[in-house]
């Protein structure tokens, strides 16, 4: 079991946390947003706080409430991890459109798929027509935040979302990184039908990313339920691993699931995968050196 945080993402700082919320910095922005988990005083002093620019006020500590403003907030602003960058705004729900703590699952994506000599577009069309790049499949996609540092990485990700608008906000992450044109297949479509669309056509990933919420709707308004329908998205999964797959990632936030669950379930579904099979927490890591819990994961590597 492990506690996993980002090694390198200093355009992103979780300043501190405290009485129910982070203050965070995202580029210059500094922010103050709930988190009910955070049931601990705060180390920083007051005046520290007051310099959030802005603070998501809820009632219930979730992502139902509004924001209230100390100063005006650029409409967009954008912040960058390596040499990607994203397109960052306020959402109605508290978010910014990037979950910062993700960037420890893009590094591990990253150092698994390092040794991979990576073909970019032009060289491709010199391989006698056969694409050589590693393919990735990208679930419950959102912005696109692993789909634009794969797509920069060298890989050729599909993008599988229900939601219309986080396809668009995905598709403006990808415009500002001018990211080669086929380097992402956009699908607005129920993960688990895609899923099991891609096994009846025997198609294959190198890689997948699965980051799926506890509730959710297909586009058709089919419901989502992380306990019910992980364990049959994972058995499809496991088929459309290519003979070279690197990895497999389940992330998870705010389901009532464990890391060890996310572990078992895995290393059912994965008995014949060759490889390492681990879990634990997805955390931040404060300034003061203390790690708050985000999700949980569980990953398979080969
Ligand atoms: C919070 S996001 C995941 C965050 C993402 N991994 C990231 O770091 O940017 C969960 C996403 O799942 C999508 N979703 C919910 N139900 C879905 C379904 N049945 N099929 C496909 N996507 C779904 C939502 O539209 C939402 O974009």
């Amino acid at each position: 079991m492990q506690l996993e945080t980002f090694k390198h993402f200093p355009d992103f700082e979780l300043l501190d946390s405290g009485e129910g919320f982070r203050l965070e910095r995202w580029g210059e922005v500094i922010l103050q947003r709930p988190d009910p988990q955070i049931i601990w005083p705060r180390s920083l002093p007051a005046e520290e706080w007051q310099k959030a620019w802005a603070i998501f006020q809820s009632p219930s500590g979730g992502d139902k409430g509004k924001w209230e403003f100390n100063q005006a907030i650029p409409k967009l602003w954008t912040l960058k991890f390596n040499e990607v960058r994203f397109l960052l705004k306020l959402s109605p729900f508290k978010h910014t459109g990037i979950f910062a703590e993700q960037a420890a699952n893009w590094e591990w994506m990253l150092e698994r798929i390092s040794n991979f000599k990576f073909l970019i577009s032009n060289e491709t069309a010199n391989t006698k027509g056969k694409d050589q790049r590693l393919k990735i499949l990208n679930l419950f996609a959102y912005t696109g935040g692993a789909t634009a540092v794969l797509a920069k990485a060298g890989a050729v990700v599909t993008h599988v979302d229900a939601s219309k608008p986080a396809i668009t906000w995905a598709n403006e992450n990808y415009k500002l990184n001018n990211l080669p044109t086929d380097s992402v297949r956009w699908i607005f479509d129920d993960a688990v039908k895609f899923v099991n669309r891609e096994v009846k056509r025997g198609s294959l990933y190198d890689g997948i990313i699965m980051d799926p919420p506890a509730f959710g709707h297909s586009p058709t308004g089919k419901t989502w339920k992380f306990n019910e329908d992980l364990p049959g998205l994972l058995e499809a999964c496991i088929k459309l691993l290519s003979p070279n797959a690197k990895f497999l990632l389940i992330n998870g936030y705010a389901t009532n699931s464990s890391a060890l669950a996310l572990n078992n379930l895995l290393e059912d579904a994965g008995k014949n995968l060759d490889g390492k099979i681990e879990c634990g927490e997805l955390c931040l890591k404060q300034k003061s050196g203390r790690m708050i819990s985000t999700g949980i994961f569980a990953r398979w590597s080969a």
